[in-house]
């Protein structure tokens, strides 16, 4: 009875601070103009262009090839990448890169761009499920998502020839580079499916099981502080004020997080969030992406909402020189928008669920890592001690600045999790954005060029050849 009366509770708490953010974000919108603010003619043509560079399946972006790479269950991957499939002109280490929300593959343009990276590396930048070109998902649980995503890692380790040793020769590096929810995403699978790449290279998206003991830690040790005061409460003052004090960056995290309740809204709701105002609400996220350095154009601001929708019904009709197109989902999805397929991470327990591996999976795993007896963790549960430790080589990048995510909650006790040859890296000019940065994404470079080398150097010193203020927070 008592605990039916808590989950009610809960639940109609969530449901208000989910409405109340929809309601700041509406008066945001409305003070800074674009709230009522239809697109421009201009606005318009640049979106137009915005989509046919970044999805028309007929040419190339800035020389890299959409592909697509078809898993179980017929479920199609769009990626863009610099190298054929099956071509032994493939060279060099495999670099994935996973994007977080509400992007796609072309929030890595800039550093796709490097000719350094691509000369040196087969590149491959995917849509993730339910974003840009990529089929999308019933339900975007754990299981569902990094079923999907390992199939695909192991799909293009595949097709890029990562796997056969000819020869004796040295076995091609794999990397993994993350951010946001792709970053959450590579922690898990560094974790649950560290065979899957020789170095993650993750940037401000959580650990999630570490944030979750750091939120833990400081509720509990906040409630016993307050069950204290709440003894003797006219003498315990102080008591009261540090049992706040303990939870401070918790709530600062609740404040930052008022999206993710909106998310739980039901989905007439999120919709209108996702699209009303004229896209307020996205024009607000890439606005802040773009970060404080540099100016921020109408070309810019049209290549992130291109981004963000995935292609349109004109890039929708488009074909690859290999004759594939987008698969029939994405065009369906185009009409009612892909705002609730990208926000269903959320919604279905992506980061919280527990992955229960296919068969499929735990075979495939094995076979990348022969003679290694390396366990998998498809028994580990989430109260076990050891839930969320990584267990291939990470480094990890974090603009402090970071407007989502409370830097002291992602990364405190983060050493614990961490195997010998980690690394965090703290990047203090730098917000959540890291990859659209002026700075950042310099620093994202550097850290994708050291690691597609030979780790020779020390990494800091390689990324503080174009940012200096960069520090080592932890070194394993
Ligand atoms: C979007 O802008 C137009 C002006 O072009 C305005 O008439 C309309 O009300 C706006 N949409 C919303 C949902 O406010
Ligand atoms: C896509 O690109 C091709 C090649 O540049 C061009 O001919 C075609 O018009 C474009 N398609 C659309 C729908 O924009
Ligand atoms: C991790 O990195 C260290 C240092 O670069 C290296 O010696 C080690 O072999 C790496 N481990 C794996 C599993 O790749």
């Amino acid at each position: 009875m008592m605990s039916s009366v808590l989950k009610a509770l809960a639940v109609c708490l969530v449901f208000c601070y989910g409405v109340f953010t929809i309601a700041v974000y509406v008066v945001i919108a409305v003070f800074n103009g674009t709230f009522f603010r239809g697109p421009t003619e201009k606005e318009r043509l640049e979106l137009l262009l915005a989509k046919d560079r970044l999805w028309n399946l007929s040419k190339q972006w800035s020389g890299l090839d959409h592909r697509f790479l078809t898993v179980s269950d017929g479920f199609k991957f769009h990626y863009v990448t610099n190298a054929t499939p099956g071509s032994h002109a493939t060279h060099g280490s495999l670099v994935i890169f996973l994007h977080g929300f509400p992007d796609s593959w072309a929030i890595w343009r800039h550093i796709l761009a490097s000719p350094l990276i691509r000369e040196r590396s087969t590149v491959v930048a995917v849509d993730l499920p339910g974003y840009g070109g990529s089929d999308g998902l019933e339900v975007y649980g754990a299981s569902e998502v990094l079923e999907k995503l390992t199939e695909f890692i192991v799909g293009i380790r595949e097709q890029y020839g990562v796997d056969i040793s000819e020869n004796n020769k040295p076995a091609r590096k794999v990397i993994i580079v993350g951010h946001d929810w792709g970053a959450l995403l590579g922690f898990r699978l560094a974790s649950e499916a560290p065979q899957l790449a020789n170095r993650f290279i993750l940037t401000n998206g959580p650990l999630f099981a570490l944030m979750r003991t750091n939120i833990a830690l400081a509720v509990s040790s906040s409630a016993k502080m307050f069950k204290t005061f709440w003894r003797n409460p006219l003498h315990s003052h102080s008591i009261l004020f540090q049992s706040i004090i303990a939870l401070r960056r918790v709530l600062r995290q609740l404040a930052m997080s008022g999206y993710i309740f909106a998310f739980q809204l039901p989905v007439p709701m999120v919709r209108y969030l996702g699209a009303g105002g004229n896209h307020s609400f996205l024009k607000f996220v890439h606005k802040q992406a773009a970060g404080a350095v540099g100016e921020y154009t109408i070309r810019d601001a049209e290549e992130s909402m291109a981004s963000t929708i995935g292609p349109g019904d004109e890039e929708c009709q488009t074909v690859t020189s290999d004759g594939e197109q987008y698969p029939p989902s994405v065009a369906k999805r185009q009409k009612a928008g892909n705002f609730i397929d990208t926000v269903s991470y959320y919604r279905d327990g992506a980061a919280t669920r527990r992955w229960h591996k296919s068969l499929r999976t735990i075979t495939a795993l094995h076979g990348l890592s022969p003679g290694e007896p390396r366990r998998t963790s498809s028994g580990t549960g989430f109260f076990d001690p050891s839930a969320g430790t990584l267990k291939a080589n990470a480094t990890i990048l974090w603009g402090a600045l970071d407007s989502a995510l409370d830097s002291h909650l992602a990364l405190e006790g983060i050493a614990d999790y961490l195997v010998r040859g980690s690394q965090v890296i703290t990047l203090p000019k730098t917000g959540h954005f890291s990859p659209m940065e002026v700075e950042g994404r310099g620093a994202l470079e550097k850290a994708v060029e050291w690691a597609i080398g030979d780790e020779k150097r020390d990494v800091r010193d390689v990324i503080a050849e174009v940012y200096p203020e960069a520090t080592v927070a932890v070194r394993k």
